[in-house]
């Protein structure tokens, strides 16, 4: 890992996605969450705080260890144990059918292969469990679409690799969940190539 992605970007990533615009959509995003929890791109940890009680567990997922650092306070306040479980979610170290949840929050955008990270999070979800995500990516409307392709590449090269095109209801259907909660919307207040947002539920089967 570079000196930017190791040293910088958590940092920007810990301010930019740690606003409180945001927690209205961390906290419908956890909702529901419930038992052993596996959080892939776990970050700086800024879904701790909106784990609902009914959380035991949560593995954490994340290369980053200035995200883990930046976590700590989070993680020190946190009802439930988080441990950090991983580097890669492309990769999980976890047995088939071990976790009761899974959680996904602007992470599918940067993992280099995010249909292999989707394929683990369906092995590691027992059968039934849900998967809940919180993703931006390729925009419902095409002339949006086209500004994202185009602006694509330089975003990748700015935001640590993070890109604007991630088809994530494809991606989830691909991975062999069956999606039973979705809203996609553009998030006041963000450009609208960087703010198409897809926040939902899915099933493993
Ligand atoms: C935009 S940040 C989102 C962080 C956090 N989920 C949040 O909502 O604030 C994307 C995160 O994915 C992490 N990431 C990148 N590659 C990854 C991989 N292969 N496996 C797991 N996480 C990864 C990054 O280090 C970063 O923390």
């Amino acid at each position: 890992m570079g000196f930017y992605r190791a040293l910088v970007l958590p940092r920007i990533i810990n301010g930019a996605c740690g606003g409180r615009l945001l927690e209205p959509l961390r906290r419908r995003v956890c909702a529901g969450l419930a038992g052993e929890v596996v959080e892939i791109g776990f970050g700086s940890g800024l879904n701790v705080p909106f784990y609902p009680a009914a959380v035991t567990g949560v593995d954490a997922v994340e290369p980053a260890d200035l995200g883990w650092r930046l976590a700590a306070g989070r993680i020190a306040a946190a009802r439930v144990p988080v441990r950090r479980s991983g580097l890669d979610g492309q990769s999980l170290s976890f047995a088939d059918r071990s976790h009761d949840a899974a959680l996904s929050t602007w992470t599918l955008c940067t993992i280099p292969d995010a249909a292999a990270a989707l394929r683990e999070v369906r092995r590691v979800l027992r059968p039934g469990a849900t998967l809940h995500f919180l993703e931006h990516g390729l925009a419902p409307d095409e002339q949006v679409r086209r500004w994202q392709h185009r602006l694509d590449p330089l975003h990748q090269r700015l935001a640590g690799g993070c890109r604007l095109t991630q088809p994530i209801t494809d991606l989830l259907a691909g991975a062999g969940f069956a999606v039973t909660d979705l809203d996609v919307f553009y998030q006041k207040g963000v450009p609208k190539f960087t703010g198409a947002y897809t926040l939902g539920t899915a099933v493993a089967p």
